[in-house]
């Protein structure tokens, strides 16, 4: 039995969608499959697994659990001035890590990577730290978008150069609680306005 709600309980929010390309089970088997890879590779290493607010929470939570071994989580909060900022890789750090990374294996975890100039940012920012290492998981990626060349080692599922919304990725703060990913109808999305 799927422990997920059905699209059409979502009401309002389900009729801005005008198409699922990612079904919460569909999720749900990748989610498992990253974990079983992070839990085998991080083994004995302790890893601390930090996640970006607010979009990664429903994979970060669904991620944790499928992770076998020990770990430890943070999170780091940011927000781009504005699109044209982001543009430029401008991101303010609104909540630091709680920990120090200094010689930890760090698993940054990202919902999703677009042009990559926010991922750039927050890596430079913990390189500069000193981790012993640091490798990032993404479940969605658009690599048509891609302004710079990074390493994701651990990938989910790559979207074509498309608006979605959903399981944590927002359009003006909304569309976050879906359990699935879907496209935006074309009259409740105005292209360049979304900056929650
Ligand atoms: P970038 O990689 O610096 O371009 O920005 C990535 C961030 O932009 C993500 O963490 C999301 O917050 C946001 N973003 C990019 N594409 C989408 C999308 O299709 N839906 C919702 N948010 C998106
Ligand atoms: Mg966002």
């Amino acid at each position: 039995m799927s422990s997920s709600l059905p699209p059409e309980a979502f009401g309002e929010l389900n009729d801005g969608i005008s198409e699922v390309l990612f079904s919460a089970e569909d999720i749900a088997v990748k989610v498992h499959q990253l974990g079983q890879i992070i839990s085998h590779d991080y083994n004995g290493r302790n890893p601390l697994i930090i996640g970006v607010l607010k979009g990664v929470v429903p994979f970060m939570a669904d991620l944790l659990r499928t992770i076998t071994i020990p770990i430890e989580i943070d999170f780091l909060a940011i927000t781009s001035y504005s699109a044209e900022t982001r543009e430029r890789g401008l991101v303010r750090l609104e909540k630091d890590l709680e920990e120090s990374i200094k010689d930890r294996h760090v698993l940054f975890v990202e919902d999703m990577i677009d042009t990559g100039l926010t991922l750039n940012y927050l890596l430079r920012n913990l390189r500069a730290r000193e981790p012993a290492s640091v490798e990032v998981c993404a479940l969605f990626n658009k690599p048509r978008r891609r302004l710079i060349d990074l390493d994701i080692k651990y990938k989910g599922f790559d979207l074509p150069d498309r608006f979605v919304v959903g399981y944590g990725l927002d359009y003006r703060g909304k569309y976050r609680n879906l359990p699935f990913v879907g496209l935006l109808k074309p009259e409740v999305f105005q292209p360049g306005n979304n900056l929650g």
